[in-house]
């Protein structure tokens, strides 16, 4: 019955059909039992008018509060445990979410399914957008934040997937092997509750356009190409996708059967695997041998498009530069870095022209006016970043990756000039700057926070 019931989409139809049946069902049963039972006529005949009546209303409850199906996530991304409704409304600060469903997708990267542990609604999200997660982890002082794509994208939202790829020692260093995507990896498991921060992020797919789109990743830069794919097959199938990866080879790449179901019901989004060092067993699963490069770009795209770029620094800058030689304009070209590497040449001129030139000389002490939150106190080198000040102060600016990438803690400055201590990779307009990597540079700086 409730399969049946899944299916009805309007909730006072589905309501009504669930009181008729079930009250039917009980009155029915009310009777076989009256009738085995010697009750006298008024008693018999009150007793099954109650069950009838209290069966039709529990009946008709239900119908109301069973979800109607048809709009549940695809079969990759089917879920154990309870149904989550998807809202518009987003959440402050940090909220609890389980961990559902834990998958291998590749040699290196694993997913995590997350709902919320309140059980309430969930936002949807851009295509592209990131979240930010808030872990304690033993023997860390404070808790550890770092910030992962969404990488599913379903209507309604009934789910979050971050896929996490392990960040092993760097290759001929005794460093440390990447704190948060070890423990995530080891210690992270279905049932766990991790903390995050709504949604956020510029490196977004806007649905509506209809200038074709190409997704272009390699490594883990595939986690925000699949929910811009995804989402753009869902609300606007007309338009057409390139999705061009590079992997190593097929036990390194993420995702191939979930981003193949999906062009196959979807011809308008076309499919290219770049495999560098493909194996026997890949055969038949990759289109090129080689690296994702801008020939192979333009051999496969010969109209105009915009492009979305994720992956190492390396692969992005010679992404950018060929697309740039090729004649594409940079407001046709987004990207966003996982981690930094870029050189500072090569980062975007938009985040160029935020970085200040230089002064006579930081001050020792400035004054800095939190403007929105009428503070004004004196900074000392000793205070860090103007972020680590803001958050002496008490206030709570938005951040997430605390290394001038994410751009999440972009603010407005309405006086003065600030320095930045690492060159930003995220792009700032030029009013703008970034607290989590910067400094005073003039005795007085007001920021709109
Ligand atoms: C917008 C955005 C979206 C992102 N989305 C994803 C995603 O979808 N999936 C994903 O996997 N990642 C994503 N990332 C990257 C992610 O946020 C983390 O940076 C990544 O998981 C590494 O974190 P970690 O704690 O494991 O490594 P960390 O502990 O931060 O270390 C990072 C690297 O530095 C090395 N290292 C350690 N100590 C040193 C040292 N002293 N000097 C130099 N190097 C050192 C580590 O070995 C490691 O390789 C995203 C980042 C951003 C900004
Ligand atoms: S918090 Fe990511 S750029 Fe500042």
């Amino acid at each position: 019955m409730l399969e049946s019931l899944g299916r009805i989409q309007n909730p006072l139809v589905r309501s009504l059909v669930a009181g008729v049946t079930v009250g039917s069902t009980v009155t029915m049963a009310a009777a076989i039992i009256l009738g085995m039972t010697n009750a006298k006529e008024n008693t018999a005949y009150r007793a099954a008018l109650y069950a009838a009546l209290a069966g039709a209303g529990s009946g008709a409850i239900l119908g109301l509060l069973y979800p109607a199906k048809g709009n549940q996530p695809s079969t990759s991304t089917q879920l154990q445990g309870r149904t989550q409704r998807s809202s518009n409304e987003s959440w402050k600060d940090w909220r609890n979410f389980v961990v559902i469903r834990k998958v291998k997708e590749s040699e290196e990267i694993t997913s995590f399914y997350l709902q919320p542990e309140d059980g309430r609604d969930l936002p949807n999200f851009q295509p592209g957008q990131f979240l930010t997660i808030k872990l304690d982890i033993p023997g860390q002082a404070k808790p550890v934040v770092r910030t992962y794509s969404l990488s599913d994208y379903a209507e309604p939202c009934t789910h979050y997937r971050l896929s996490i790829k392990r960040e092993p020692m760097p290759a001929g260093t005794n460093f440390m092997p990447g704190l948060v995507s070890n423990f995530m990896h080891d210690h992270v498991q279905e049932g766990s509750v991790i903390s995050a921060k709504p949604p956020s992020g510029k490196f977004v797919l806007d649905v509506q356009k209809t200038l074709p789109a190409v997704l272009i990743s390699n490594g883990v830069g595939i986690t925000p190409m699949m929910s811009m794919a995804k989402a753009a097959t869902l609300r606007n199938p007309q338009r057409s996708i390139w999705f061009v990866h590079g992997a190593r080879d097929g036990q390194f790449h993420a995702f191939r059967d979930e981003v193949t179901a999906v062009a196959q019901r979807n011809p308008n989004l076309r499919l290219h695997f770049a495999y560098s060092r493909p194996q026997p067993e890949d055969r038949g699963h990759y289109h090129s041998t080689g690296y994702v490069d801008t020939a192979l770009i333009r051999a496969l795209v010969q109209q105009d498009a915009e492009y979305f770029l994720c992956g190492s620094p390396a692969f992005m800058q010679s992404l950018r530069e060929g697309l740039k030689a090729a004649g594409v304009p940079d407001s046709q070209v987004f990207f966003e870095a996982f981690t930094k590497g870029i050189s500072t040449g090569n980062i975007s001129t938009r985040a160029e022209a935020a970085i200040p030139t230089h002064s006579n000389g930081a001050g020792k002490r400035a004054e800095i006016v939190f403007a929105q939150s009428d503070t004004t106190a004196t900074w000392r080198p000793d205070d860090g970043s103007l972020l680590e000040f803001a958050e002496a102060n008490d206030l709570n600016p938005p951040y997430s990756c605390r290394q001038g990438i994410c751009g999440t803690c972009v603010c407005r400055i309405l006086e003065g000039e600030v320095e930045y201590q690492e060159t930003p990779v995220a792009a700032v307009d030029d009013d703008s700057v970034l607290i989590c990597i910067s400094t005073p540079k003039t005795a007085r700086v007001v920021l709109d926070l």
